[in-house]
């Protein structure tokens, strides 16, 4: 999938929302490690990104390629600060309703409306290739998250008990949430 949109953010600051490419499998691979590091709502430590850049270059190769693979980054002065996607099982016809959303953003860019941006046009886009439901799970403590997910008409479906087990022993619930698109 491509796409582009130049937007304004709260603070005024102009801010590119487009779909990755190859040339920026370097970049994701950071940002992946620097989202990871900041909070505990990731799915994965820093160190556990291990992807090498090449690998990368070729699955955002393969995303760009196909109409129904969606994933669109945030860039700010040439660099990207966030980035968010929907995967899906498109060859399962059981499954190619459904896709699972993701998105970081990095820290010092949170509260612009990069998230409601990316989110709307994510939809959008999911809406285009024909997915009716777009589901995620997101750690109970995330409050911005959640209300973020709420005003997009993410609905809790249930509760996953100790979704994630920390490396210092704690553990975190997570809740399910799915959106109905074109039901909201
Ligand atoms: C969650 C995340 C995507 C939000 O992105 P963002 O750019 O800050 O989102 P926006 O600025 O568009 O909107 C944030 C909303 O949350 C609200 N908010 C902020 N802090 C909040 C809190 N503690 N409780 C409830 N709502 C809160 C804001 O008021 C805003 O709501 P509004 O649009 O109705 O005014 C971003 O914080 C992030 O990437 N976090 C780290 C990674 C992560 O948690 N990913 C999701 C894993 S499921």
């Amino acid at each position: 999938m491509r796409y582009r949109k130049d937007i304004e953010l709260k603070n005024g600051t102009k801010c590119v929302l487009r779909n990755p490419t190859a040339e920026d499998a370097q970049a994701i691979l950071e940002h992946m490690k620097i989202t990871s590091d900041e909070t505990e709502f990731m799915a994965r430590y820093s160190d556990e990104i291990i992807t090498p850049p090449a690998e990368e270059a070729a699955y955002l190769k393969t995303l760009e390629a196909d109409p129904r693979s969606i994933m669109i980054a945030a860039q700010i002065d040439g660099k990207i600060i966030a980035n968010a996607g929907i995967t899906c099982r498109p060859y399962h016809d059981r499954y190619r309703h459904r896709g699972e959303f993701g998105i970081s953003i990095q820290k010092r860019y949170w509260g612009q409306g990069i998230g409601t941006a990316i989110l709307k046009a994510i939809l959008g886009e999911a809406k285009k290739a024909g997915l009716e439901q777009v589901e995620l799970d997101v750690v109970d403590s995330n409050e911005r998250a959640f209300h973020l997910y709420r005003k997009f008409g993410f609905q809790v479906y249930g509760v996953l008990p100790r979704a994630f087990l920390y490396r210092d022993g704690h553990a975190s619930d997570a809740y399910l949430m799915v959106c109905r698109l074109g039901q909201k």
